[in-house]
């Protein structure tokens, strides 16, 4: 069974229920997903994933200067290398107004540590679309 990690940082909630939305899709999928937050994530079951799903909320200024938060970037800087094919790496956060430079930063962050994300999903409010769930099939398959 492929194994999935879901990686959330969380300052109000609606991260960590978009990131328990996707492993709840992900284990309908047959997949073995397990959802931690940032703080709790042991950095030694990384390297098992096929899958690493890591997500953050968005803080700016709203409509520019989007950022990943400091705890989610100094979990980045704590990862493992994690450069081979697996785990292939997906990006989601949520955002109300502007998600800007949110994923460029979270890219940019990520450089060197994993291969280059392939899919990138963003919720207001935390569920997860249709549109999501199409995006996340392409993603596995
Ligand atoms: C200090 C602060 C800054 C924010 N900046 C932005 C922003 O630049 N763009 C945006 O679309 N939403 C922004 N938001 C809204 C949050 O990204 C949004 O409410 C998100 O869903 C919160 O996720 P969480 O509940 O997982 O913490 C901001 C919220 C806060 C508290």
């Amino acid at each position: 069974m492929a194994k999935a990690i879901v990686v959330y940082r969380s300052h109000s909630g609606v991260t960590r229920r978009y990131g328990e939305a996707i492993a709840a899709y992900l284990d309908s999928k047959g997949m073995a997903a397990q959802v931690v937050s940032v703080g709790e994530c042991d950095m030694a079951t990384l390297a098992g994933a096929d899958y690493l799903l890591l997500g953050c909320w968005t803080s700016g200024l709203f409509v520019v200067r989007q950022h990943p938060d400091e705890p989610w970037l100094a979990f980045v800087r704590d990862m493992p290398a994690l450069t081979g094919p697996r785990p292939r790496v997906a990006l989601f956060t949520t955002y109300k107004l502007r998600t800007g430079s949110q994923f460029p930063m979270m890219r940019a962050a990520l450089a060197g540590k994993t291969a280059a994300p392939q899919l990138e999903l963003k919720s207001r409010d935390g569920r997860l679309s249709s549109a999501d769930e199409a995006a996340l099939e392409q993603f596995l398959s």
